[in-house]
């Protein structure tokens, strides 16, 4: 039995040796015929209409919410300014389950307004930039304590530039 193992063994070890050699001299006289920059223009041209469709179906819808192109009068409007290291908010409070919309500014750098229900749910955000006012339009669905924190490195005490809101159901 194991002679037989054995031989079937050398047999097989033969038939892959002969295979790689076999492959290795297809492969060499093939080399030296074939120009290497055959082919790329149409590579070329298939990747780039490949990524130009990628990238307009999967762009589709446009991600613009919904009231940029018809905007809703908001129940409430918060301005907000960004200085180094905390958040002036124009009010507090807000009514649950109407559009509040924040004007958010910077008064020096950078920062990053984002809206958080939780420690993890972020309800929505926008760049505080100086000399801008980015409009946020959010909904409040539940109501209780929201923390607004700074997603843009803004110095050292980016980390603290906290500040809370409140929705209270009318
Ligand atoms: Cu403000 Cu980071």
């Amino acid at each position: 039995m194991q002679s037989v193992a054995w031989s079937l063994s050398l047999f097989l070890m033969a038939l892959i040796t002969a295979a790689f050699v076999i492959v290795c001299r297809g492969a060499a006289g093939e080399r030296e015929l074939r120009n290497p920059y055959r082919g790329r223009a149409v590579v070329f041209a298939l990747t780039l209409i490949a990524g130009v469709l990628i990238t307009l179906t999967t762009l589709s819808p446009w991600p613009l919410p919904a009231y940029a192109a018809n905007p809703a009068p908001a129940a409430k409007v918060i301005d907000a300014v960004g200085h180094q290291w905390r958040w002036d908010l124009s009010e507090s409070t807000v009514p649950v389950g109407k559009p509040v919309e924040f004007r958010v500014t910077s008064a020096d750098v950078n920062h990053g307004f984002s809206v958080y229900r939780g420690k993890t749910r972020i309800i929505g955000q926008t760049q505080a930039m100086p000399g801008f006012v980015n409009r946020l339009r959010l909904t409040f669905d539940e109501p209780g304590q929201y923390e607004i924190l700074c997603l843009e490195y803004c110095g050292l005490a980016h980390h603290g530039m906290l500040a809370t809101i409140t929705a209270v159901a009318e």
